[in-house]
């Protein structure tokens, strides 16, 4: 089913996209349906709901949710981030060429080249910033070009619009994973994109208990098949995961907000105490790309990445004296975290790519939470303390 485009502010969207109440009791909050199946009067004659790898009245809710918060028609959920990649591949065939952004999440550039390569399908990494690069790139059997922006773990920002013109002109496909942004910051169908892609294990989840991913679009027939491909892969959300992530839902907005205050508050501290040898965040002006960043996103969301000079020596003592931030994999919870890319997130990036992209012992992604910045601040501050 298609989504009712909304004309709603983003916050009011938040709290009530896809939510009905329950029609038999009224329940204002949508019912976790923890069943498989469901009884037919006759052999065919359903209320609309057959197997719940194909339908589930608590997926049904979320999907019309997603779809509302990026303002697509379509919203479909699955049960990972890379799951609804995947689903995006599989509809590709041998011989497809695919442009892929070169600093990319470490587990999307495995599923490309460690899985997908392996039936044909060519995958080229470019830095999508320069996009003269990027037009003698395209090919006449390019499909998809994929786009992170801002990127995962530099920051780096790519022009949307840009790149979309550029994938239209070719006949091929834009997706973007805005799983950085939220559709609450940044908005890509509206900047070109045919596809958004997100973990819906960060920020739309975010309390880091759940993983989960999404895609969001307006072309109906691609809808359809992405469809078939989640019912015939059976890579689904669970009834109770799509009951935390409308919950989670409710508040986006809200965190959202704050994770953007609290990170350039953090940011900018970082910087000028001149501690680091660079802090990188769309938000500070020193950021290569501030003004397209301003241009793109309404808010810079909660990721700040640094590089601490002293090699790995020095960056694991800091590591070990933070007492708010907590050395884990992923970001986009509530609770703030720190990653060593090259040796955590990135590790399966091959080393010659993250020693050109500058992922090393030295490089810090934090994920601003939403504590109070100045105990934030102060955690790094005790934890530089040599
Ligand atoms: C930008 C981005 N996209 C996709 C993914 C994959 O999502 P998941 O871990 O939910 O499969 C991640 C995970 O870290 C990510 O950071």
């Amino acid at each position: 089913m298609a989504a009712v485009k909304q004309p709603w502010d983003m916050e009011t969207v938040c709290v009530h996209a896809g939510v009905e109440p329950e029609p038999h009791t009224g329940a204002i909050m949508t019912p976790i349906f923890q069943t498989s199946t469901y009884v037919q009067k006759g052999p065919g004659q359903h209320l609309g709901y057959d197997y719940s790898r194909g339908g589930n009245p608590t997926r049904t809710a979320l999907e019309q949710a997603l779809a509302a918060l990026e303002g697509a028609r379509y919203g479909l959920s699955f049960a990972s981030g890379l799951a609804a990649e995947q689903a995006i591949a599989q509809t590709l065939s041998p011989g497809d060429h695919v442009i892929v952004s070169d600093d990319v999440y470490g587990g999307t550039g495995r599923l490309f080249r460690r899985l997908f390569a392996q039936y044909g399908i060519e995958f080229e990494f470019l830095d999508l910033r320069d996009l003269d690069s990027l037009g003698r790139a395209v090919k006449d059997r390019t499909r998809v070009i994929w786009v992170e922006s801002p990127t995962n773990p530099l920051l780096k920002i790519n022009d949307i619009a840009k790149v979309a013109e550029i994938a239209h002109r070719a006949g091929a496909r834009l997706v973007v994973d805005n799983t950085f942004c939220s559709p609450i910051l940044q908005r890509p169908l509206a900047l070109g994109a045919d596809i958004v892609v997100h973990s819906t294990t960060k920020y739309i989840g975010g309390h880091s208990d759940l993983i989960g991913g999404a895609l969001m679009l307006d072309h109906e027939a691609l809808a359809e098949q992405l469809r078939f491909i989640q019912f015939a892969g059976g890579a689904v959300s669970s009834p109770f995961e799509c009951f935390l992530l409308l919950r989670s839902i409710k508040t986006l907005a809200l965190r959202m907000r704050k994770h953007s205050d609290n990170a350039l508050a953090f940011a900018r501290a970082l910087e000028e105490s001149g501690a680091f040898r660079q802090v990188i965040y769309p938000g500070l002006e020193s950021h290569p790309q501030h003004a397209l960043a301003r241009s793109q996103m309404s808010g810079f969301s909660g990721i700040v990445s640094v590089y601490l000079s002293g090699g790995l020596p020095r960056v694991s003592r800091f590591l070990g004296r933070l007492r708010i931030f907590a050395l884990a994999e992923s970001l986009g919870g509530v609770e703030s975290l720190v990653n060593h890319p090259e040796l955590m997130t990135h590790a399966s990036v091959p080393p010659e790519l993250r020693e050109k992209l500058g992922i090393n012992a030295e490089l810090l992604r934090f994920s601003v939470g939403v504590e109070h910045a100045a105990d934030l601040i102060e955690d790094v501050r005790q934890a530089l303390a040599d």
